[in-house]
This record gives structure tokens, sequence and C-alpha cells, in this order.
């Protein structure tokens, strides 16, 4: 049984959006020393800020003391480039859905890193081995997937490619643990365990919304108020960014061959092509904000 990473190691963050934010709050909460990298100017400051913001409303609602908040603020810095994570024992990359830029920014932090640290990888949909192919040390590579909102649901799933060392994933494993996070170790297959079991929900609703069978509003209500679901299906794309489910949809279609029932949705692509990627945008199936224009969930 391999054991949790002690809460005095470094752990370093890349992808400030909005998984990185919450992942490296989660790792702040829990003791360590976050690094936060991102590579678009002014967006770990951003991340920053929102992980502040969601702190000062759990303090003002009696649920964290400010003294607790400030010291999980401070152990969250920022980090100027990939060469500052060079100390830390683990690294989580929440950077874009891509293979082929994950495979580069991981190949640069092999040269950065010592060779115990385990890189991680933050990815929905993409295969945890292709990620891990072409490196010096592939065994190092283990996929952490948390889920939307981080700091809240608890899932993580700690997803094994052909050569993940089984103590990583282990360590991985006790890691989120001792993070307060229920994790559940998973073969690296398309959409591992969750987004393969999600996808129809999403595709469904989304050919439900294409032959205009009812809107967004209706449907998610009736999964709310009659399916017993906290979130409708419309609401939750909006909130996990129509790009990002788009890719995943994308990445498990082409994975299981064209498999129909993972086809990806024109009604979906017309919100990417528009810019409408839902909350993070202002807009997607809803209107996010005072000015939006559309109606709120
Ligand atoms: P996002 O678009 O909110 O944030 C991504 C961040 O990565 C951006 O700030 C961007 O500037 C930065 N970035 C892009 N390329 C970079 C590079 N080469 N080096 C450093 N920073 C770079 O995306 P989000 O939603 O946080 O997704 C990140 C990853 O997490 C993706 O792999 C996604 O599939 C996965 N994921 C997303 C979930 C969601 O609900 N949005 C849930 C679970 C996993």
């Amino acid at each position: 049984m391999s054991k949790a990473l002690a809460a005095d190691r470094t752990v370093a963050v890349i992808g400030a959006g909005t998984m990185g934010a919450g992942i490296a709050q989660v790792a702040a909460q829990a003791g360590h020393p976050v690094r936060l990298f991102d590579a678009v100017d002014g967006a770990v400051a951003r991340g920053i800020e929102g992980v502040a913001a969601q702190l000062d409303g759990r303090v003002a609602k009696g649920k964290l003391d400010a003294a607790a908040r400030d010291a999980i603020l401070n152990r969250l810095q920022p980090a100027a480039s990939l060469a500052d994570l060079g100390d830390a024992s683990l690294v989580i990359e929440a950077i874009v859905e891509d293979v082929s830029v994950k495979q580069q920014v991981f190949g640069e932090l092999e040269g950065l890193c010592g060779a115990d640290t385990i890189l991680a990888t933050n990815t929905s949909s993409l295969s945890v081995t292709a990620i891990a192919a072409g490196l010096t040390r592939p065994q190092n590579l283990v996929g952490m997937h948390f889920f939307n909102p981080a700091p809240v649901l608890k899932l993580v799933e700690i997803v094994s490619g052909l050569a993940t060392n089984p103590a990583v994933a282990d360590t991985v494993f006790s890691t989120a643990e001792a993070w307060g996070k229920v994790p559940v170790h998973a073969r690296n297959t398309p959409g591992f365990i969750v987004n393969r079991v999600a996808r129809p929900f999403y595709a469904e609703t989304l050919n439900l919304l294409e032959q205009q069978v009812a809107d967004a509003a209706t449907l998610d209500a009736l999964m709310r108020e009659c399916g017993g679901f906290r979130m409708g299906p419309c609401q939750l794309m909006d909130l996990i960014g129509q790009d990002v489910n788009a890719r995943v949809t994308t990445t498990v279609f082409h994975a299981f061959h064209g498999d129909a029932r993972y086809r990806p949705s024109l009604v979906q692509r017309e919100l990417v092509d528009a810019g409408r990627l839902g909350r993070k945008s202002g807009l997607g199936f809803y209107g996010y904000g005072e000015d939006a224009g559309l109606p709120s969930p």
C-alpha cells in the first residue's frame, strides 16, 4: 500500500482555468505548497482570484475561518514558467484537451523535474497511454481525473495507462484520499468510467434539441424535477464548457471507431463556433451575468 504524498511536498498545477484553479485549491487546502502556471498572461491571477472568491464565500457562511483562508491563499503561489516547477513532487496538468500539446508539456517537464516526480494528467478523455508515449519515464505518468467543480465534487478517477507504474497510481490514489476525495482506479479506455457512461446522456439531450422536441430549459427542468438529477444536462454542459464537452465526445467517438452512440452534435458545434462556451464565456444554452440576453438556468 503506497503512502500519500506528505503535505510538505510541493504540488504544481499547469493550467489555471476551470479545473486547474480548483485542483490547486484542493491541494493547498490539504496543506501542500502549490505552484500554479498558465501559458496565458493574467490566467493565473484570474484563477487565484476565483479561488479567493470561493474561499470568501465559505468564510461568509461560517464554514471556514479567515486565518485558514489566508493560509490556503499563502500556500498558492503563481509560477512564471515551467522551469519554476522543477522541485514539485507531483505535477498535475489541466491544460487544453489536445494530446500533442499535453505530450509537449510533459516532455519539457521531464527535463526539469526529478526522476521520482509524478506527472498526472487531468484529461477527461484522451488516452493516458498515448500522452505518455514518447516520454523518457512513461511509468511516472498517470491520469488524475477530477470533476467540476474540483473543490466540491469528491470523485477522482485514477487512470493507469499501459506503462503506468502501479506504485505511482497507488500513491496518487492515497493522495486523493488524503485530500478528502473518493478515488477510484480505472484502466485507460476512452472516456474512462464517468465520461463513458455520461456520453449518451448528453448525446440524447442534444438529439432532442436538434429535433426541436423541447427546449433546453424544459429538458433541464424535467431531468431535475422528475429525473432526480441535481442539474439538467444543458446546465451541466454549460458548466463543463461546450468546447470541452464537444472535444470529449469527439475523442470517444473516434476511439470507438465512429460508434453512432457517441456521434458529436451539430447543435453543440454551432454553440462552440459562436463562442457560446457556457458559464466561462457568459453565454451557452443560457445567459450568465447582467446583460446576457438569454434566460439564466
Ligand atoms: P479551461 O479552458 O478552462 O482552462 C485551460 C487552461 O490551460 C487555460 O487557462 C489555458 O490558458 C491553459 N493552457 C492551455 N495550453 C497551455 C499550455 N501549453 N501550457 C500552460 N497552460 C496552458 O479548460 P478546463 O475546463 O480547465 O480543462 C482543462 C483540462 O481538464 C482538459 O484536459 C479537460 O478535458 C479536463 N477536464 C475538464 C473538466 C470540465 O468540466 N471543464 C472536467 C474534468 C477534466
